[in-house]
């Protein structure tokens, strides 16, 4: 019998277990049916705020010699208000919200405006490393993190996933904060704090001059987050961070991930890259003898 590549995060079921990780293709509809009909399992939005976002002015993003890119887009987005209105009744593509904001009653307001439409999780932004008062300045802060699970918690029944980095609180420490507040699941990670200087002009690239690394160069940190959250807290996955084959998303499924989010490697061939990895876990499920991803989630935990 051909292998079956459904996973569930907790509570949220996928047929397929490659998402689009949030902020690499915006928040067009059109696109992310396009990914479906390719082989996405599920589409995190770009994070959204209660109101529109600017962001920062070029350059704001760089690619780094030997793999990877630095970017500080700075969020910018329509807000979460416009977005919400975009989503059909009968959209077929499973669709993560991805939120960001910087006090409990931003989150809250996000959710309502999102009561009718078909989202199949939220994910919060706890992990931009370049916007202040959001992201990883929310993350690094456990009282914060604890009233804004428990917020958003209440104000809706659908998943809540937390989407943890790298800041200068451990952040084992916030996901332990976030599963301590009902969290339902973790993404780890987002991009990691970097940045790039030019020799000539003696300037940093970026004009936000920080910005966060993903891609390749940061597969072995998020794999080693994965790993380390997984051996640490009973709480389903999803593994981010440098995912561009199928190996690596079964590596990230034998650290502990029961999904994978892919970013970076999405810009090199966005219509094949899903069902290639696809087939390719398939193909290793087969030669493996197993007929689940769950069977694999969390193999090399064993020593
Ligand atoms: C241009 C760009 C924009 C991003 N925007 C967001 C965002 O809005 N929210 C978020 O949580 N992560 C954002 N990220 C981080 C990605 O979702 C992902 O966590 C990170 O890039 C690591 O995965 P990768 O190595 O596969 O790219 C962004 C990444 C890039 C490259």
């Amino acid at each position: 019998m051909e292998p079956s590549i459904a996973t569930s995060i907790g509570q949220i079921q996928l047929d397929k277990p490659v998402m689009l990780a949030s902020g690499i293709l915006g928040i067009s509809l059109d696109v992310f049916n396009r990914l479906y009909r390719s082989g996405v399992g599920a589409v995190v939005t770009k994070s959204l705020s209660t109101e529109p976002w600017d962001g920062y002015p070029n350059p704001t993003i760089f690619s780094v010699k030997g793999g990877g890119w630095i970017n500080a887009v700075g969020l910018s987005n329509p807000g979460a208000y416009n977005f919400a209105k975009m989503i059909e009744p009968n959209q077929e593509v499973p669709i993560v919200v991805s939120l960001v904001g910087s006090v409990p009653e931003d989150f809250d307001t996000m959710i309502k405006q999102f009561k009718n439409c078909k989202v199949i999780a939220y994910e919060l932004n706890l992990s931009c490393p370049h916007v202040a008062k959001v992201g990883l300045e929310v993350g690094d802060d456990p009282k914060l993190v604890k009233e804004i699970v428990s917020t958003v918690k209440n104000a809706t029944n659908v998943p809540i996933v937390a989407k943890v980095g790298l800041g200068t609180t451990h952040y084992l420490n916030t996901v332990g904060t976030a599963i301590e507040s009902g969290i339902d699941a973790i993404t780890a990670i987002n991009t990691v704090r970097a940045m790039a200087i030019d020799a000539e002009t003696q300037r940093p690239i970026l004009s936000n001059k920080f910005g966060g690394l993903s891609g390749t160069p940061i597969k072995p940190i998020a794999l080693r987050c994965v790993y380390e959250i997984s051996s640490k807290y009973d709480i389903p996955i999803i593994g981010c961070g440098g995912i561009s084959t199928w190996e690596d998303a079964v590596e990230f499924f034998l650290a502990g991930a029961s999904a994978v989010q892919l970013g970076s490697a999405v810009s090199d061939d966005w219509l094949e890259v899903f069902d290639q990895i696809n087939n390719g876990i398939i193909q290793y499920m087969k030669k493996k003898n197993y007929s689940t991803i769950k069977e694999m989630v969390g193999l090399a935990q064993k020593s």
